[in-house]
């Protein structure tokens, strides 16, 4: 993390936004008036879900990467017929909790959790070995990825799930820049706490003494990379130490914090492709504001 901070062009990944804190303010974020991904996602899974469960067989194990969403999860558990359920999160506080609602919901579903974080080699359960698998991968989360490592994440996923296994995974379509913004910078300000968190959190975990007041919270639209970019740019000049190492920052720079990417349907579907997942089925919404992708990992062929 500290390495990240001290690069040159200065970025600290992710994943650190995502405290118990920083989990509920993306849990509020969810539900503000311009975050339409959750939302949109949620009513096109509702909308879709009997054509959805055409495509799938009964009897998969449905493997899905992150906990369970108390709105997403069900929708999947009961619209197909899957002999177990492997959700897996590096938080295992979150998983409990959220695995033992879903046990409350489906009495007679084997749920067995894995505590992993899922971009990292892990393994599955040994009582889903012998069962066909659907991996579920809602959220947009693969839009965290830069593509590089987003291809890694999909080819590790086949790797895991292995050839014949169904993906269903959600992705964030590219839309008008203002709407893309309005959607990371809100007047609410609930995100600009999300992020500002992250320096809270170094503080509290690192022994750091970054004055929060010397930096606000930026979302950037990069249009060649197609990503929304989170930044915390710094007001003034500001030094300080984290466990007692020396860090300066002049006014205007930034520590780049996450990324957002969108995917136009084709390129959404060349990702899943470069990953190794063969897009077999494909929805959006009316306004086509969020895409869900049924793909397959499919036998290597020879090729021409
Ligand atoms: C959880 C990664 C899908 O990129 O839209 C929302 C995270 N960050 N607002 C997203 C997020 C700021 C979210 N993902």
């Amino acid at each position: 993390m500290l390495a990240g901070l001290a690069a040159s062009i200065p970025a600290i990944p992710a994943r650190w936004l995502y405290d118990l804190k920083g989990s509920e303010l993306f849990d509020a974020i969810t539900r503000l008036p311009s975050y339409y991904p959750t939302r949109t996602e949620t009513a096109l899974l509702k909308q879709v879900m009997p054509e959805i469960a055409d495509a799938i067989p009964d009897g998969m194990a449905v493997v899905e990467f992150g906990a369970g969403s108390a709105a997403k999860t069900p929708l999947l558990l009961e619209a197909i017929a899957p002999a177990a359920y492997v959700p897996v999160d590096i938080s295992g506080e979150f998983l409990e909790s959220s695995a033992a609602d879903l046990r409350r919901l489906f009495p007679a579903l084997p749920i067995h959790p894995v505590a992993a974080d899922f971009a990292r080699p892990f393994e599955l359960p040994a009582e889903v070995e012998e069962l066909p698998r659907l991996g579920f991968f809602p959220g947009s989360t693969i839009g965290n990825f830069v593509p590089r490592s987003a291809t890694d994440l999909l080819r590790h996923f086949r790797e895991l799930l292995g050839t014949g296994a169904l993906l269903l995974i959600g992705m964030d379509t590219v839309k008008p820049v203002e709407r893309l913004l309005a959607a990371y910078d809100e007047p609410e300000g609930v995100t600009a706490t999300f992020n500002l968190n992250l320096l809270e959190r170094i503080n509290r975990e690192l022994g750091g003494d970054i004055p929060l007041d010397a930096f606000r919270h930026e979302a950037r639209w990069n249009d060649i990379l197609s990503r929304v970019e989170m930044h915390l740019v710094a007001t003034r000049d500001v030094s300080f130490t984290i466990d007692d190492r020396p860090f300066t920052f002049a006014a205007g720079s930034s520590i780049h914090t996450e990324n957002s990417h969108k995917y136009e349907r084709r390129g959404a579907r060349v990702l899943l492709l470069s990953g190794g997942w063969t897009p077999i089925a494909e929805w959006t919404d009316a306004g086509e504001d969020f895409a869900i992708v049924l793909a397959e990992a499919q036998p290597n062929r020879f090729a021409p």
